[in-house]
């Protein structure tokens, strides 16, 4: 039974490592930021515009970077959070 239970964990876990989670939290010090990549991804139907060319995998973010990609994004579209508490949670 054990056995069947860390199997069973085990696949869920590779499952999850196969892609980007469906929610991902950005560290900030003024309150975290949810993202939700596998919206982001359905709508978008692009990963370029955040990976850039390539394969995409690990994408590095700072405040002045994150800030012109994600903020820039939603100002444009005039969809999606350009205030500071609707991203930062605290
Ligand atoms: C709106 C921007 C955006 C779009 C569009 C997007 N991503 Fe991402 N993606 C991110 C961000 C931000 C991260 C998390 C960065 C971090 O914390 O490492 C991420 C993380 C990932 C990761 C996890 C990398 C790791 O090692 O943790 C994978 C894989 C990934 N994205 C694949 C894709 C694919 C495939 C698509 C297109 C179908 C896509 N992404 C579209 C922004 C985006
Ligand atoms: C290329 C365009 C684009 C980029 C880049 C982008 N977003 Fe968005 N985002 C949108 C749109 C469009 C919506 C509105 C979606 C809707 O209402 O269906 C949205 C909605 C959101 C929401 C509201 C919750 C939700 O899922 O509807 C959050 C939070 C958010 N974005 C965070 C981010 C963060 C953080 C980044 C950068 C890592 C980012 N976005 C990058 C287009 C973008
Ligand atoms: C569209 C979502 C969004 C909006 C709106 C937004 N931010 Fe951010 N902010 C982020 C993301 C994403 C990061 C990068 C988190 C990371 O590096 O992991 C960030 C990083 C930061 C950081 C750096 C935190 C640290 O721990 O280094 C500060 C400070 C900050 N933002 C302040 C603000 C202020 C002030 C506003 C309003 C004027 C604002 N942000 C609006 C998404 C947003």
């Amino acid at each position: 039974m054990k056995k069947i239970i860390a199997a069973a964990a085990l696949s869920l876990f590779c499952l999850g490592t196969a892609q980007a989670a469906d929610d991902i939290t950005l560290p900030a010090k003024n309150g975290n930021v949810t993202f939700t990549h596998k919206k982001h991804q359905e709508s978008l139907k692009d990963c370029k515009v955040c990976h850039g060319e390539g394969t995409p995998g690990k994408l590095t973010l700072d405040k002045d970077s994150a800030h012109k990609l994600c903020k820039g994004c939603h100002e444009t579209k005039k969809a999606g959070p350009t205030r500071c508490g609707e991203c930062h949670k605290k």
